[in-house]
């Protein structure tokens, strides 16, 4: 099963990609799990770029969507609202086939940042039929590096709650696909 986590801070230190390269090494066998943190690469959406003038490199991010079973989604508040790079990326969805069946998850490395959260979820509510609303899986990791993201992870019960996290996200995947 393809497993595509999308961190909407391209920072290199960032707590949201190290919370998803967290659960990425717990993922059971069997799961193909990609972290992809590189939202600051896309262009900014205009439907002037879409078809054929689609940039290449919008073009692989879409083809890696399209690819995957399920999509987990971990970002940070900027400015009380969704980062622009998450929101962009969204952008290109829209009037696009990808992403409407797509089985989507949201993880969150802040105790903070609700405002986000409430319009992140009311953006995915609308793109897609299979917003996993009630999986969420949230650690409080606020200001820690990757390595010590890592050491809380392991040294708590957060293992527990990823392991779940991850087998409610896939066995609601293989409902989805059943159907
Ligand atoms: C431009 C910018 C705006 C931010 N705005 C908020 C905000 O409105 N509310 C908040 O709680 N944190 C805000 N923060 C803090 C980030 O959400 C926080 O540092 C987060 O942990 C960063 O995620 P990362 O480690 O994955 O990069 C902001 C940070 C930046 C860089």
């Amino acid at each position: 099963m393809k497993l595509l986590a999308i961190s909407g801070s391209p920072r290199q230190a960032s707590t949201n990609t190290a919370l998803l390269n967290a659960i990425k090494r717990r993922a059971p066998l069997g799961a193909d799990f990609f972290v992809f943190n590189q939202l600051n690469t896309l262009p900014v959406f205009s439907p002037d770029l879409e078809g054929d003038a689609m940039p290449q490199v919008m073009r692989k991010f879409i083809d890696q969507v399209a690819l995957a079973d399920g999509i987990i989604i971990s970002s940070p508040e900027y400015i009380r609202a969704i980062p622009g790079g998450l929101k962009n990326a969204i952008d290109w969805m829209v009037s696009r086939y990808e992403v409407v069946g797509k089985p989507i998850a949201l993880v969150h490395a802040s105790h903070r940042d609700d405002d986000m959260l409430v319009s992140l979820r009311l953006v995915l509510r609308t793109v897609s039929e299979h917003f996993q609303e009630d999986n969420f899986l949230r650690i409080p990791l606020i200001g820690k590096t990757p390595e010590e993201v890592e050491a809380v992870i392991q040294t708590s019960n957060y293992e527990v709650d990823i392991s779940k996290f991850l087998a409610d996200f896939m066995a609601r995947i293989e409902e989805i696909k059943q159907k």
